[in-house]
């Protein structure tokens, strides 16, 4: 690629996370298990993808020491966080170094080995069911094989790099 076109694509892309900032989304913790070691991610870029199977997919920077755990074909959990959580997120995202992350919260472990949040708005537990590499980032799907929900809905939401909960209260 030419030096004008590389410049083009960058700028294109530093558009594209602007643009990114309108898309308000639940703020969920991606947990998974390679080897023993327990990996947690925060991450927005996850979505319903079918009803029949159930599956979702989520989407992961190959970056991330979370890519190197589910392109192992490890099981993961996606946790979607409650309002008051946001600590919990800014410590899978940045603060806390990877082996740090389990420190604090109400962290479990499934019959199946994989860390999940007791008190998480709702923990989708899931198998690898295929992956698509694109650019920078995986898409990997997640069969669903248990579910469990909290009897409330007060999630944590990430808009324009600030969070927020569902009666719009700016939270930082
Ligand atoms: C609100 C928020 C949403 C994020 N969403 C994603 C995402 O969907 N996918 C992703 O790969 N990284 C996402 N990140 C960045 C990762 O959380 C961050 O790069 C991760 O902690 C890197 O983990 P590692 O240090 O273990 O490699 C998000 C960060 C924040 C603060």
């Amino acid at each position: 690629m030419s030096p004008k076109n590389q410049q083009g694509q960058k700028k294109l892309a530093d558009e594209m996370k602007n643009a990114m900032r309108s898309l308000g989304a639940t703020v969920s913790i991606v947990t998974s298990v390679k080897e023993g070691s327990r990996y947690a991610m925060t991450a927005t870029a996850i979505s319903s993808l079918s009803f029949d199977p159930p599956a979702l997919l989520v989407c992961v920077n190959q970056n991330t020491g979370m890519h190197e755990a589910l392109s192992d074909g490890n099981d993961f959990c996606v946790n979607a966080l409650n309002s008051h959580q946001e600590e919990l997120s800014e410590n899978c995202a940045w603060k806390l170094e990877a082996g740090k992350r389990f420190n604090e919260g109400n962290w479990k472990t499934s019959k199946s080995g994989i860390p999940y949040l007791a008190d998480a708005q709702v923990s989708i537990h899931c198998h690898i069911d295929g992956s698509y590499d694109y650019g920078s980032h995986t898409i990997f799907i997640g069969k669903i094989h248990n579910i469990i929900n909290a009897d409330h809905i007060d999630p944590l939401l990430y808009l324009n790099g600030e969070y927020f909960t569902r009666h719009s209260e700016k939270k930082s």
